[in-house]
């Protein structure tokens, strides 16, 4: 059992529990997002002691040096003196401007800035409602735009965030967003590197953006991009990426569903299992995972074991706090 000082007030952390499940047992209004250390949204930093190591996996050292750490990863060795206030996380003022649906449980939300952001393509954002309830989702669009920025989101059933900006959230509303963050992201140091994109379901958000930069930039390798969903409904976007693989003869698209008919064209079975049966090499080849967090771990194991190395292959899990009680 350590102690936790927040201020005036001592939180308790038992055995097997971490720095944010004391808090938010004490009520105490912690930004959280994934609990899996994703989306750096539970950020705090030590008054005191150095953090546990791997309560700061991910953070840049900068913010290592400054003693921060992520809360859902904190599983405190000794008693620890904690702020909260000095989170690095910089949030701008956003403006919806647009939302349609893209399939029936997906809709694309276009949020124009107050202050223009630096990011690379494939990169998410923290989204702030004004009760603080905050999510995390990934750019879908290239550098192109500094300003305006587009999201794939797909709705959760009793989803707290995802039902709100489905049901409730309307163009001309007001919501935050943070710094860009994460580090599954599109460069442009090795155009003629072969690259393979796998992505499920809203996944697609962060490729369609890194898809978009590589051909802006004239990425010269061949580009494969696999989507998949159970259903055909769980698509999207196929005239678009069609019409793409059209333009750029070194862009080839799958879709892919893994139950049901599929009509021509459309793979049938996961679009992991699909990508690696017909691409069994991937030496020397830059790997993108975006989606189900299952999907991506499995499939990060999968594409080292075909040969790509793994500083090569950039994943970006969809963790959902699936016992989210905030
Ligand atoms: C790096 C990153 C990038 C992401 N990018 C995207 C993206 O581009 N597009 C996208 O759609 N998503 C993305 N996500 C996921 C997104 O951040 C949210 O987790 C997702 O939208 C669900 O949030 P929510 O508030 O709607 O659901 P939550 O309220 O967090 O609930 C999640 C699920 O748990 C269930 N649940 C909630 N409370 C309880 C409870 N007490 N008991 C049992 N079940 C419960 C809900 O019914 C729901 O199904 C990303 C996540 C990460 C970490
Ligand atoms: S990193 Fe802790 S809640 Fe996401």
């Amino acid at each position: 059992m350590k102690k936790i000082s927040l201020g005036d007030q001592v939180s308790i952390c038992y055995e097997g529990e971490t720095v944010l499940d004391a808090l938010l047992r004490d009520n105490i209004d912690i930004p959280n997002s994934c609990r899996q250390g994703a989306c750096q949204s539970c950020m705090a930093r030590s008054l005191d002691v150095e953090p546990p190591a791997a309560s700061q996996s991910g953070l840049k050292d900068v913010l290592r040096k400054q003693k921060h750490f992520l809360a859902c990863l904190c599983y405190p060795e000794q008693d620890m003196a904690i702020t909260l206030s000095q989170q690095p996380a910089f949030f701008t003022e956003g403006m919806v401007i647009d939302k349609k649906p893209l399939n029936q449980e997906t809709l694309l939300l276009a949020v124009e800035c107050k202050d223009p952001l630096d990011y690379h393509a494939g990169q998410f954002v923290n989204l702030k409602r004004a009760d603080g309830l905050t999510r995390s989702y990934s750019i879908a669009n290239s550098r192109a735009h500094d300003k305006k920025l587009t999201f794939h989101i797909r709705r959760l059933a009793g989803g707290r965030f995802s039902e709100w900006v489905h049901q409730e959230l309307l163009v001309g509303d007001k919501i935050a967003v943070s710094d860009p963050q994460g580090l599954c992201y599109y460069l442009p140091n090795k155009p003629e590197q072969n690259m393979l994109l796998i992505g499920t379901g809203s996944g697609l958000a962060p490729l369609a953006g890194i898809i978009a930069e590589a051909l802006q930039q004239g990425h010269t390798g061949d580009i494969y991009l696999f989507h998949g969903s159970r259903e055909m409904d769980g698509l999207y976007w196929i005239e678009e990426m069609l019409e793409l693989e059209r333009q750029y003869p070194n862009f080839h698209y799958t879709p892919c569903v893994s139950r049901g008919d599929s009509p021509k064209g459309v793979a049938i079975g996961r679009a992991n299992e699909v990508a690696l049966s017909q691409l069994p090499n991937l030496k020397g080849w830059r790997v993108y995972l975006c989606g189900h967090p299952e999907m991506v771990n499995q499939t990060k194991r999968q594409a080292y074991l075909n040969g790509a190395n793994l500083q090569d292959i950039y994943a970006d899990a969809f963790h959902v706090a699936s016992t989210s009680l905030d």
